[in-house]
């Protein structure tokens, strides 16, 4: 991007409201109990981590493999509970979301995970993987409507109407991560969660899959939190970085702690 794009850009998310904020956010796990159930120890998976995500920004998170990354994603889904903190989304309070909230709520936010070989159902055609959760929220009147959405999306994620009633084994990783997006757009979210998306994929196959979600962001104005190893992945998607890392401690020689060290506007990519 050009420079003063970049700047542009930059003013322009300074002044949208926050989408996602994050203040002193832990998630321990039990490790090992005594005889009468007290804990031992705890793995510090997330430790007092606070960020905020601005409409439409992309938030790059790095940070090497065990620093707790998923278990973050995951507890602002509130897929695991967090041990303290506070999660504000669009200034509602999420932890304190009563469950049918939390169901509306995760419509809006979707997670696309590494692995498009496991998180595609094999017995399932794509465009049944696509309508599936279309289905279940009951989105659109009928199948028909349905149907004709999920041939837009095929298109969105630059596949072909024939694709349709072929089953995941028959494409390729790039074209199976295509179609775990365009299941993550059936259901028009506005904050995605990109966790290692990319990172099964071949460099190539890579660089046309991040393009892709950039390309998807600048159509429809998506909020990311895009999560990677890859410290040159997320330095190409990214708006804003933060740095997550592992604390070993001498005495348990594992983990204790993860913490943000650094957030920073990345200069032009
Ligand atoms: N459900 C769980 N129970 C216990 N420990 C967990 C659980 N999930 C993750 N962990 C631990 O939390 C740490 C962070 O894991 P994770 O969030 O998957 O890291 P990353 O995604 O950055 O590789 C790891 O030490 C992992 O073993
Ligand atoms: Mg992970």
């Amino acid at each position: 991007m050009p420079d003063f794009e970049m700047r542009q850009r930059e003013e322009s998310l300074a002044e949208r409201p926050p989408l996602l904020e994050v203040k002193g956010l832990s998630t321990w796990f039990p490790v090992g109990r005594t005889l009468f159930g007290k804990v031992k120890h705890w793995t510090k998976a997330v430790d007092d981590i606070s960020f905020t995500v601005r409409e439409g920004e992309t938030l790059g998170l790095v940070g090497e493999s065990g620093c707790g990354k998923t278990t973050l994603s995951r507890t602002l889904l509130r897929l695991v509970e967090p041990t303290q903190g506070t999660i504000r989304y669009r200034g509602k309070d999420l932890l304190a979301m009563s469950a049918r909230e939390l169901r509306d709520m995760r419509k809006h936010i979707q997670i696309i995970f590494q692995d498009p070989y496991s998180s595609l159902n094999p017995r399932m055609t794509v465009g049944q993987a696509i309508l599936e959760p279309m289905q279940v929220h009951g989105l659109y009147n009928n199948d028909k409507e349905r149907r004709e959405r999920v041939l837009q999306l095929l298109e969105k994620v630059q596949l072909l109407p024939e694709h349709y009633d072929r089953y995941p084994h028959e494409f390729s990783g790039g074209q199976r991560q295509r179609i775990v997006i365009a299941r993550a757009l059936a259901l028009n979210p506005e904050f995605i969660i990109c966790d290692e998306s990319v990172s099964a994929l071949d460099v190539s196959v890579q660089a046309q899959v991040l393009n892709l979600l950039r390309d998807l962001q600048r159509e429809f104005n998506f909020t990311y939190i895009f999560i990677s190893h890859n410290l040159s992945v997320v330095h190409f998607m990214s708006d804003t970085m933060m740095v997550m890392q592992k604390e070993r401690s001498r005495k348990w020689g594992r983990r204790r702690r993860c913490t943000i060290v650094r957030r920073r506007l990345i200069p032009g990519n």
